[in-house]
């Protein structure tokens, strides 16, 4: 049999230097636990297109396709803010997304004991958080037609168009579902049925799912704005959210802040499952390509490492090796190793990225002990 295949592209910014890390971490799995990937690296974003004018290229997103998993780092950056919309960074992604149909995007905020205090919000509102947001990723008004900006008469009016079918709502509200068995059972769904008409189309199809196929799991629902509100008074009242592309995208955001360090959420996008099982699946760090720090060595490469330890639990089945790597994290915030983003006013000596990677892998080596 051969070895899994991953497609690395590390993209733009702190991209790079995160996704090195990572591939120490998958080096390390294949020499020490015997778990060996067939690695390839490409281009995306901003570095293909400087390469080929487009923010990914056709024949990366052919393999794409055929790989069994594929690892981004980040997209996008100054440099690149006057291109065409069409040949933006964020393009490639939103093409990853679309061709390998990954509708299912899976956007833990977890809240580690270790870094409470870096909430914004009271520690007590937040130390143990452990929700999981369930994005839609390839409809509604990301890709709804029409679209445009046009003329009339002699102003610009710029469209955008929400739209959802029931296919698209059912089979993100399954995925939510069945997380949800695997978690603490409580499912909120969250749309605009005061005002859109697909939030209630959303609303009718979510309870009809829950009924006919998980009337085991609780399940409730929020208007959106509702749902932003309670993230920040009282996140702990939520397992498992599932809600569309934009509303998805905010709430994410919302909710990654809760646990005070972007640099640490890892998520994972994943499609419907292929004949030998594995969803196709795209695993990325929430945080962008922080352009501000990029090449100083200063990044964070946790959320990059948690994305990974994602791939091994939801594309290879590994989930006790996933847990490893997540409680090797853990384990060196414990002991209070800290990349700059998580440094505190009046701390000193930050690690580097690559001290950072370093960390963990002694961890990961310690764990075999
Ligand atoms: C995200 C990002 C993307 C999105 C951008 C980069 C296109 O904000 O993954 O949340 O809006 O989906
Ligand atoms: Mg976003």
């Amino acid at each position: 049999m051969s070895n899994p295949s991953l497609l690395i592209l590390p993209g733009d910014g702190i991209g790079p230097e995160v996704m090195d890390q990572v591939i120490r971490i998958i080096d390390w799995f294949g020499e020490k636990r015997d778990l060996k990937f067939d690695v390839e690296t490409d281009l995306v974003g901003g570095a293909a297109y400087d390469k080929h004018g487009v923010p990914l290229a056709d024949e990366t997103m052919a393999r794409a396709l055929e790989v069994d998993a594929v690892l981004l780092g980040a997209v996008g950056g100054p440099a690149y803010d006057d291109l065409d919309f069409s040949v933006k960074p964020e393009r490639g992604l939103l093409r990853l997304r679309k061709e390998m149909d990954l509708f299912s995007n899976l956007r833990p905020a977890q809240c580690f004991d270790a870094l409470a205090d870096f909430s914004s919000l009271k520690k007590d509102i937040v130390a143990g958080l452990d929700l999981m947001i369930v994005r839609e990723l390839t409809s509604g008004v990301y890709f709804g037609e029409p679209r445009g900006i046009h003329k009339e008469g002699n102003e610009r009016v710029g469209v955008n168009t929400q739209r959802y079918t029931e296919a698209e709502i059912a089979r993100v509200a399954r995925s939510a579902f069945e997380l949800a068995k695997r978690r603490n059972n409580k499912v909120c769904s969250m749309e605009k049925a005061n005002v859109m008409e697909s939030g209630i189309l959303w609303r009718d199809v979510v309870t009809e799912i829950h009924q006919a196929e998980y009337p085991e799991v609780e399940l409730s629902h929020m208007y959106a704005d509702n749902g932003a509100m309670q993230l920040v008074r009282a996140p702990k009242q939520f397992d498992v959210i599932v809600t569309d592309n934009l509303f998805g995208d905010i709430l994410s955001d919302c909710a990654a802040m809760l646990t005070g360090s972007l640099g640490m959420l890892p998520s994972a996008s994943l499609g419907a499952p292929a004949a030998n099982g594995r969803p196709k699946a795209l695993y990325e760090p929430v945080h962008g390509s922080a352009p501000d720090i990029a090449g100083q060595g200063k990044a964070n490469p946790s959320a990059c490492i948690l994305s990974f330890a994602m791939a091994l639990r939801y594309s290879f089945d590994q989930g006790e090796e996933a847990t490893r790597l997540e409680n090797a994290v853990q384990s060196v915030l414990a002991s209070g190793v800290r990349t700059a983003d998580l440094m505190q006013a009046g701390e000193a000596d930050p690690v580097s990225t690559t001290e950072m990677g370093d960390a963990v892998l002694a961890a990961l080596d310690a764990s075999l002990q």
